[in-house]
């Protein structure tokens, strides 16, 4: 069970330390289950010098496929490792839709990260229109299949529509959604899009469910442990 806060572009390096302090006290007791955080690039080594000697991870968001080289704004696997970061999200949807990730960069980026030594959490879910078309499996399908199941591969099923609207996936589209990945890639399944401390126990509960992403609910230490703590009870 893998519980891991996306936090998108919120918390600079001084917010970053104080939440880790907390974080750290708030899940000191807490035992067999995985957490990481994904705070922003500048944030990330404050973040693992705070989390160090701790189970709780910290892993970017993003992460170019090439070692170094001529790519304006982009940052390397090594350079992550050489921070101390273990992991990284790979094909968020706002990376897809803001940013014009395409199912061949997210498995670039997720093939360099893996061959590099991190671990990586890819990002795949159908919008609101595709579900309304029937299409969601095609949609997961296509995702899923630039991939290939590795030791460090997890899977992140994050329905578009769910994602910061409040509107959570019900347990039965969900538990279909990870069944039919898990069909695909033999990979864990996380479920992101709108866990709160309310859904999280009924969510990760679920058979084919082995963690969550957790967007805004990871901002706050309270509400991100009360998730945790869920997870550590299913
Ligand atoms: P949310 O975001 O929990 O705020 O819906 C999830 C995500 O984007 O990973």
């Amino acid at each position: 069970m893998l519980i891991a806060g996306n936090w998108k572009m919120y918390k600079g390096p001084a917010e970053t330390a104080e939440f880790c302090v907390e974080l750290k006290r708030a899940l000191a007791d807490l035992e067999g289950i995985e957490i990481a955080v994904c705070p922003p690039y500048t944030s990330l080594a404050v973040a693992v010098q705070v989390l160090a000697g701790t189970d709780i991870a910290v892993a970017a968001q993003n992460v170019h496929w090439e070692a170094e080289g001529a790519f304006t704004g982009e940052v390397s696997a090594q350079m992550l490792r050489e921070l101390g970061v273990y992991g990284a999200i790979v094909g968020h949807s706002e990376r897809r839709q803001y940013f014009g990730e395409t199912d061949e960069t997210v498995a670039k980026r997720a093939k360099a990260a893996i061959d590099a030594g991190l671990s990586v959490i890819a990002c795949v879910g159908e919008t609101d229109e595709e579900r309304e078309r029937g299409e969601t499996e095609d949609v997961l399908r296509r995702q899923a299949s630039v991939l290939e199941a590795e030791d460090n591969l997890v899977v992140a099923y994050e329905p578009v529509w769910a994602i910061g609207t409040g509107k959570t996936a019900t347990p039965e589209i969900a538990q279909d959604a990870h069944a039919f990945v898990k069909s695909l890639l033999d990979v864990p399944v996380l479920y992101g899009g709108s866990v709160k401390p309310e859904n999280a126990a009924e969510l990760l509960a679920l058979p084919d469910v082995d963690g969550a992403l957790v967007g805004g609910a990871s901002l706050d230490v309270e509400s991100f442990a009360s998730i945790c703590l869920s997870a550590t009870r299913s």
